[in-house]
């Protein structure tokens, strides 16, 4: 064996070879602060499995300057030995290192030596730098982010999920600041202005958790009712900001420690905000890490958003702790099972701790949002094949977190009854989570494991029914048909270019009809059914609703006459909240696929006018932004009644709102009031423009007046944005002037999310020049991008083009990348400017990007066809003068 051995065999391998399983890691790290540069020394225990010349680990951007191995030979195995490698090769390609030795490496326990430097990069990812202030001084930290596979940058290893070994790390820091990792410090020996910091070895854990930092900070601390301490650390003189988070995070992991049946793993739970971070936030074992915004909270200027933003990640990170970091995938095609499962579970949790906050409701919105990205043909299955490390940013996606999330919503709701009800009532679903918790802990998982231990706890065939779910793309969509007492399903792949895909599910189809006591379910195995519903509806013509609350995966088209019985239940609101949200979410989407009018879809967005429900009214916002962008592009003239209509529409719910909170107020309206005043602000609404501009000038005189509390801020930066011209920059100035002064990386969120909504395409390049400019952090760019106004979509294209060489610069190696060519390309509605793209990224695109500017172009040739389809609707015009004057 060892004799066939070469070297070009562990190039462009998906996956290292096998010869030796790392057993434990004792990890030396020394980051200079000032130079920016690390030195570094670790020791692997290494199980050799099979007598090897040549031992193949990943390190990647590390200068390698010493490596040995001392093992046991087979011929003098009483006496270890130290060997050197004869030969050491750094395959940059495929961030591996291969050490080559002049005689084979024999079967048994080695410990692998290797000492290097590296330095703190900018990037993000790896062990980098991120820059803070001190006393008005800039300071640097250093900090980690290593999921998917950056541990590499910071240390040799086998950095695969599935290699889970224990970790005893050691960091030599100045000696004036903190220093953590996943561990607590068990010792800590000062030598003049440096300090050696030794952590507790921790239990065996995926290189992908394992985290470090280093800098200066301040603390709240809680503990669990198990005594686990837990701590939150923020920017130094702002510890208050950290009390929301450490309160959900005590509540969350006692919840969690019910749910799994399992405790807390480890001795002790740090969080920490990062003021320079790629994601939102990374479950680090013992030490989670987070973007200000998504960990932080201000009493004065955080919004109730901001509030429910920082609840939701912190219940996500912590549910990893166990599903994920206790229970680990084993390989990134399982990467689902923990975002999706993380994603769901946090919904338990935040559900239990704030009740009113509905958030089995807005659960919609995840689902949406998936069902959104695999509606294209480009889409991909929840487990997807991957072949290299590049390709795994790219997964982290609508599919494996909200597909993911909302599969298992579909299984729970199948198997067992609803959401339990209190903590101690847990459904089977939970049950049986618990027990896959136990069976796979301190090892890894695959996806048919999990469906393994469901099937036993639940007697059904649950492997078979969500294989189909997670072993293909896409979803279907069931046309549905009345005849007297029967109803005729048909199901097909739903795609949101209208073409007929050709997969085929299993569907846990639900229905009810006239009353959500009169119920069926059954599951659709095959493309045609029929069923019989005499004993629901008699002869009578109820409504009829199928998918009840939208618990499944799935779109449903019904026949006109079940159509118009929906739109009348609508009306007489005789629906949930969540079946009026799934109704009206379906028919923009079949409308956009070419299958409902649009005349069709604007009246049924009629049926909403007396809406109240946070969850539904926000969706319908969301829907009328992409209509009225879509009807400027299919005809001119309509853009200006579309405009009218939505404004009727919201006009109603937004004065009972106002803009100030009335006391005692539910956290929905706090959040509706924002986004429905901002909606008013960018279709035109005069009176919403005026009261805006008019807030923010007493916001400008005084930060803290009661006339713009943080709910409405970026309503009226929305809408100041609106008056803003070349000749009148006086709003965006103002802008500016509070973003360089505030601190609060909300507030610069929502300032930065509001300057490029003008509609002056002038402005829309300072805004967007401003985004690449120093004084944003490159964490915060896409926020402008994303939020570029219809008439600023071309300047943002030629913006892109200009800038793509910096920006590949500063974002190349990340995920963030993806963001800019999504935001920027899929808004566009012509074959040519899809043509136009394509023609631009032909030598540029790359691995790690090809996925996102695929679907993008899709979207755009979607959006093509809609336009078309729009401009041969002959009634619109006139529909929609009807229903703006209120004649529907
Ligand atoms: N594991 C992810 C962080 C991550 C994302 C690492 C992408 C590498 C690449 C973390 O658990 C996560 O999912 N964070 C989310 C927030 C969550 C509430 C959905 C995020 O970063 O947006
Ligand atoms: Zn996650």
């Amino acid at each position: 064996m060892a004799e066939n051995q070469s070297l070009d065999q562990f190039k462009a391998q998906p996956r290292l070879p096998k010869f030796a399983n790392p057993r434990r890691y004792d990890l030396k790290l020394k980051p200079d602060l000032v130079s920016c540069k690390f030195s570094g020394s670790v020791s692997i225990t290494i199980d050799v499995v099979s007598e090897t010349r040549f031992l193949v680990l990943n390190a990647a951007e590390l200068e390698i300057d010493r490596a040995s191995i001392v093992y046991r030979s087979a011929a003098a195995a009483d006496s270890a030995k130290e060997v050197r490698p004869s030969d050491v090769h750094v395959v940059e390609e495929d961030e591996v290192v291969v050490l080559e030795f002049g005689e084979a490496v024999a079967v048994g326990e080695g410990v692998l030596g290797i000492g290097y430097e590296g330095t703190l990069n900018d990037k993000m990812k790896g062990f980098y730098r991120s820059v803070y202030e001190l006393n008005g001084e800039k300071r640097n930290m250093a900090v980690t982010q290593f999921e998917p596979a950056d541990a590499r940058r910071c240390f040799p290893c086998w950095d695969e999920p599935a290699a889970k070994a224990t970790f005893k790390i050691t960091l030599e820091v100045p000696s004036e600041v903190l220093a953590l990792s996943n561990m607590p410090v068990i010792q800590e020996n000062h030598n003049g202005h440096l300090k050696t910091i030794s952590f507790q070895e921790s239990p065996i854990m995926s290189t992908y958790l394992v985290a470090m930092v280093v800098g200066l900070f301040d603390y709240v601390e809680g503990q669990t009712t198990d005594g686990i301490k837990v701590r939150v650390y923020c920017q130094v003189g702002k510890a208050n900001q950290g009390k929301l988070a450490l309160d959900v995070a005590v509540k969350t992991l006692d919840l969690y420690k019910l749910y799994f049946a399992t405790p807390y793993p480890l001795p002790k739970l740090d969080m920490i905000a990062i003021p320079d971070f790629a994601a939102g936030a990374m479950e680090n074992y013992g030490l989670v890490t987070y973007r200000e915004t998504a960990l932080l909270f201000d009493d004065q200027h955080s919004a109730a958003a901001n509030k429910q933003r920082v609840a939701t990640v912190v219940a996500h990170e912590l549910a990893h702790q166990w599903f994920g970091n206790l229970v680990t995938m084993e390989w990134w095609t399982h990467l689902w099972l923990n975002e999706g499962f993380a994603t769901w579970v946090s919904y338990l949790a935040v559900d239990s701790i704030f009740p009113e906050w509905k958030v089995w409701t807005q659960f919609l919105d995840e689902t949406t949002d998936g069902l959104r990205l695999d509606g294209l043909a480009e889409s991909h299955p929840i487990e997807v094949e991957i072949k290299h490390a590049r390709e795994i940013d790219e997964i982290f996606d609508a599919i494996s977190y909200r597909k993911g999330a909302s599969v298992i919503r579909m299984l729970q709701s199948y198997l067992g009854p609803a959401i339990f009800q209190c903590g101690s009532q847990l459904t089977d679903v939970v049950k049986s989570l618990a027990s896959y918790i136990k069976k796979y802990a301190y090892s890894n998982a695959k996806t048919e494991d999990l469906w393994g231990v469901l099937e036993e706890g639940s007697g059904e065939p649950v492997q078979e029914l969500m294989n189909s779910w997670t072993k293909q793309k896409g979803y279907p969509v069931i046309s549905v048909k009345v005849e007297g007492h029967r109803l005729e399903f048909e199901q097909s792949q739903f795609l949101s270019s209208g073409d007929r895909g050709d997969g085929q599910w299993i569907v846990p189809i639900t229905l009810c009809s006239g009353s959500y006591d009169a119920r069926k379910n059954f599951l659709l195995q095959k493309k045609l059914e029929t069923l019989d519903i005499a004993d629901l509806v008699g002869n009578q013509k109820k409504w009829i609703k199928l998918n009840v609350d939208q618990t499944g995966f799935y779109r449903v088209k019904y026949d006109d006459d079940l159509a118009a019985r929906l739109r009348s239940a609508i009306e007489a609101n005789d629906l949930s909240a969540a079946d009026r949200f799934g109704i009206l979410d379906d028919s923009f989407a079949l409308s956009m696929a070419g299958k409902l009018s649009l005349s069709s879809l604007l009246r049924l967005m009629s049926a909403y006018g007396r809406e109240v429900e946070y969850t539904v009214l926000s969706n319908l916002i969301t829907v009328s932004y992409k209509v009225a962008r879509i009807a400027a592009d299919a005809a001119t003239e309509l853009a200006d009644d579309i405009k009218q209509f939505f404004i009727n529409l919201f006009q109603s719910p937004a004065e009972k709102l106002g803009w100030e909170p009335r006391k005692g107020e539910s956290h929905l309206d706090a959040m509706l009031r924002g986004e429905i005043l901002a909606a008013l602000a960018v279709f035109g609404h005069d009176g919403t423009r005026s009261e805006g501009v008019k807030r923010f000038r007493a916001f400008l005189d005084d930060r803290n007046t009661p006339l713009l509390p943080p709910d409405t801020r970026k309503a009226a930066y929305v809408a100041v944005m609106q008056t803003v011209s070349s000749s009148d920059k006086w709003g965006y100035e103002s802008l500016l002037r509070i973003y360089r002064e505030s601190d609060l990386g909300q507030e610069k969120t929502r300032i930065l999310s509001s300057l490029t909504s003008c509609p002056d395409p002038a402005i829309v390049r300072e805004g967007l020049d401003f985004l690449l400019s120093s004084e944003v952090r490159s964490q915060d760019a896409v926020f402008g991008v994303a939020a570029v106004s219809k008439e600023g979509c071309e300047t943002a294209w030629k913006w892109l083009q200009e800038n793509w060489d910096h920006i590949v610069k500063t974002y190349g190696s990340g995920f963030l990348i993806t963001r800019f060519i999504s935001a920027v390309v899929s808004p566009f509605s012509s074959h040519e400017k899809a043509a136009e793209v394509e023609q631009f990224f032909a030598n540029r695109s790359k691995a790690s990007i090809e996925r996102t500017l695929k679907q993008s172009l899709e979207r755009v040739h979607i959006n093509t066809n809609w336009v078309q389809s729009i401009r041969q609707e002959k009634s619109l015009a006139e529909v929609l003068k009807q229903l703006v004057s209120g004649k529907y």
